[in-house]
């Protein structure tokens, strides 16, 4: 798997900042945070592959370009659905799937208790993107790969806005040797570490509280 990608755009830094403040409202957050989803969305579709179309422009035809190959959003629920606007404006006909799955309190182990996933032909051609805003002990993530790889999945991205250096290594660890599996994780920063109850330091607090106002 390719090592960490960080997006260093100032305007990511500028909003992932006021996302930070623990004085910032619900509305301010989730604004951030969509504008933040865009960027992110952009840069991880860089890389998608285009075919060739024939266009007729109002003068002649031409040979136009078109994205050719099967890209799928899969969210984890809760706080994974706060970074899909930016992905879902962009490009409309990405496929949506969603797992859901929460961290034991006291385990800090991921539990599922959801799963939906398109019918896709060729699925080892197939891009997934994985959008969790906080890779913690990196469990979520983890169990969520190891799904899509059973599965034929070859192609996997995750984005998140936050992650701590101890859930890095553990997916770097998970899944060192699939040299065959293309696995990326880009986040918007690498912060220092996690505290006893594994929350992300200096981090944002419960993403998916900060979201949904529970
Ligand atoms: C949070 C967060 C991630 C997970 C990260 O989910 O949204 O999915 O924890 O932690 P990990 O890297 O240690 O697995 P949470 O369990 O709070 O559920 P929620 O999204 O429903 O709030
Ligand atoms: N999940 C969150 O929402 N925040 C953290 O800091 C860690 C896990």
């Amino acid at each position: 798997m390719k090592k960490l990608k960080i997006i260093t755009h100032p305007l990511v830094q500028h909003y992932l900042s006021i996302m930070r403040d623990k004085k910032t409202s619900k509305a301010e957050f989730k604004e951030s945070l969509d504008k933040i989803s865009y960027i992110v969305a952009a840069e991880t579709f860089a890389a998608l592959s285009l075919g060739n179309k024939s266009v007729n422009t109002p003068f002649k035809k031409i040979v136009g370009k078109k994205v050719n190959e099967t890209v799928v959003l899969l969210p984890i629920l809760r706080a994974g659905l706060g970074l899909t606007k930016g992905f879902t404006d962009l490009y409309p006909e990405i496929l949506t799937s969603h797992i859901g799955i929460y961290r034991d309190e006291k385990t800090l182990k991921p539990v599922q208790y959801y799963f939906r996933f398109p019918k896709i032909q060729n699925k080892k051609d197939a891009t997934v993107i994985i959008l969790d805003p906080m890779i913690a002990t990196g469990g979520s993530v983890i169990f969520t790969i190891e799904c899509l790889l059973n599965m034929g999945i070859r192609k996997i991205k995750v984005v998140s806005l936050l992650c701590a250096p101890e859930g890095i290594d553990a997916i770097e660890k998970s899944f060192r040797s699939n040299e065959k599996k293309h696995i990326e994780i880009t986040s918007c920063s690498l912060d220092e570490k996690l505290n006893e109850k594994g929350y992300i330091i200096p981090g944002l607090g419960d993403a998916g509280d900060r979201i949904f106002g529970t």
